[in-house]
């Protein structure tokens, strides 16, 4: 096995601004301090410093993910919504869920042209695909277990975004890609469309995003969600066929929620509960393939893989036919992970060949992944642990900016079920359970975890990625439960997913031959990837050794406090 210790990788040492040095850090060992990993190098020291100036994991979860939504505009956002799980040295375990919401003039069929066909263009881009934003109201639900000032964890990004920073290779190709998209959906210019193409090492100055930050630096929730930073995205509202109203901003609330938490193999894990699908999949998973006894096999040998891949097809049936908001649906959750469910669920499983997934649920097909969305993950020196999944949907959200504040709106309306059974961008499929109703959340895979051993933090873990988001943190945790991985290979080596439909399993580039072509003579169809995911993982020891991995997929990076 490939053993990583340290690797650096030095991006630029251009050195006209305090912002330009970017060094990607892969991997660190350390013992008592404190550990941020992140999508970004200058987010995982933004919340490294903080933890360095007294602050404890909330603290520097908050600034990192405002030095985020400056240095990974793609997907770091104050202007989309997400999940987070935390649990304290006390034991105190906890989640807020600041998912966005359907606004008040939504309606189930808005997505519908007159005959009746879904228009995924209006759900998935322009201002008609935005849902309210939470993120700024989850920073500050997160802020009571946080022991800095507001003020002080925000000024980072506030730094970020006035000074400016040197983007990466990676930022910048994805910047030039998405310029046309840019163009079309913005009225006025914005600070990321340029008349030359990005390079790696200019600078990316965002004053306006600067100025929203100060309103809410000095405002608090209300800089963001009432006056001018509110009635400017009301503004950008009008500027097309949004419907996003004042009211909508000013009654967004965060809902705070009790874990999802079940046993596995000696350890407890702790995850998002509905309106994210993330840790009821994870426990139907987990638990299925217990079954089988999976410990048994090697990572990504044939049996290993059918053993996933149909409990992943199983789990995935249940998602598009049960899940939803639990505000809006009748939560099935207790059922679902149950034992005796699983074990019936279960039952159609066999070595011999793939099970067609018309025997698991009913029907209708189509793909898509994406790497959008980010997690973090960080511990403390004393033992606080926070996971954090954070998006805006797809690249760049719905690709509008708010003209005057300078942030991008996410495209979430996308992940309710536009119309029963037609596929979203990640081809996932839903119905009745999912569908679209004014201050409804709309259903997300998104899995921020942590899982525990001996009553303490031992795996924190995450990942964007859509629906291979469960899959993706699944097999990141049998990669050291069951595997015995180290956790560089638990995050870097191949991974595949299966989702129920389409039919197929997805690999990942460097997924072994051997396997792959055993699993077609068992009747798989295989569709190969670039890559699955971006996962962030920290694991510690009994002793309170910590190794905090970035996954190699990405820019990802870690810094310690
Ligand atoms: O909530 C969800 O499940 C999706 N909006 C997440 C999107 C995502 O991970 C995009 N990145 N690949």
């Amino acid at each position: 096995m490939k053993k990583i210790i340290f690797f650096f990788l030095v991006f630029s040492q251009l050195g006209f601004a305090q912002f330009t040095d970017i060094n990607i850090v892969k991997e660190i060992h350390t013992k008592n301090k404190g550990l941020v990993v992140s999508a970004h190098p200058l987010a995982s020291e933004a919340g490294a410093k903080i933890l360095k100036l007294g602050g404890n994991a909330y603290d520097a979860v908050i600034a990192t993910q405002y030095a985020l939504a400056v240095v990974y505009p793609q997907a770091g956002n104050i202007g989309g919504g997400g999940f987070l799980v935390g649990v304290k040295n006390n034991g105190e375990k906890f989640t807020i869920d600041f998912r966005e919401t359907a606004p008040e003039k939504s309606s189930r069929d808005m997505y519908l042209d007159k005959k009746g066909n879904a228009n995924t263009d209006l759900s998935q881009n322009g201002r008609l695909a935005v849902g309210i934003p939470g993120s700024v109201a989850g920073f500050y639900a997160t802020l009571k277990h946080a022991k800095l000032p507001m003020e002080k964890l925000i000024q980072p990004a506030i730094d970020l975004a006035e000074q400016g920073f040197a983007i990466t290779q990676k930022e910048a190709s994805l910047l030039n890609n998405q310029m046309e998209f840019f163009n079309q959906h913005n009225k006025n210019k914005t600070v990321f469309q340029k008349s030359t193409p990005w390079k790696q090492g200019d600078l990316l100055i965002q004053k306006k995003l600067g100025e929203t930050l100060k309103l809410i630096q000095k405002n608090g929730a209300k800089g963001f969600y009432e006056g001018k930073t509110a009635q400017l995205i009301i503004d950008e509202m009008k500027r097309g066929n949004g419907i996003i109203t004042l009211n909508d901003l000013k009654n967004y609330k965060v809902v705070e929620r009790k874990p999802i938490s079940f046993d596995y193999k000696g350890t407890e894990i702790v995850s998002m509960p509905l309106p994210s699908s993330g840790g009821i999949l994870l426990a139907q998973m987990l638990k299925m393939s217990n079954f089988e006894k999976l410990e048994k096999y090697q990572q990504n040998s044939t049996p290993a893989v059918q053993i996933m891949v149909e409990a992943e097809r199983r789990a995935f049936a249940d998602r598009a036919e049960y899940m939803g908001d639990p505000g809006f649906i009748k939560d099935k959750t207790e059922m679902l992970i149950s034992e005796e469910y699983l074990k019936n669920r279960w039952k159609s499983f066999t070595m011999n060949r793939a099970t067609p997934s018309s025997e698991v649920g009913k029907i209708i097909p189509q793909p898509k992944e994406s790497t959008e969305t980010t997690h973090i993950s960080i511990i403390d020196k004393d033992g606080n642990a926070v996971a954090v999944t954070t998006t805006l949907n797809g690249l760049y959200g719905s690709k509008v900016v708010v003209s005057g504040a300078g942030f991008f709106l996410n495209n979430e309306m996308d992940d309710f079920s536009v119309k029963p059974g037609v596929p979203n961008m990640f081809g996932a499929v839903g119905g009745e359970a999912n569908a679209i109703q004014p201050g409804k959340r709309m259903l997300s895979s998104m899995t921020p975890t942590i899982v525990m051993k001996n009553s303490k933090p031992y795996i924190i873990v995450g990942t964007p990625g859509g629906t291979t988001i469960p899959t993706s943190v699944y097999q990141s945790i049998v990669n050291i439960v069951d595997f015995k991985l180290s956790p560089n290979m638990a995050v870097n080596s191949p991974k595949f997913h299966q989702q129920w439909l389409p039919e197929s399993v997805l690999v990942e580039k460097n997924f072994p031959e051997s396997t792959i072509a055993d699993l077609q003579k068992n009747n798989y169809k295989i569709e190969r990837t670039s890559q699955i995911g971006r996962t962030e993982l920290i694991i510690i020891d009994e002793n309170g050794n910590a190794i905090a991995v970035a996954d190699g997929r990405g820019d990802d990076s870690v810094a310690v406090e």
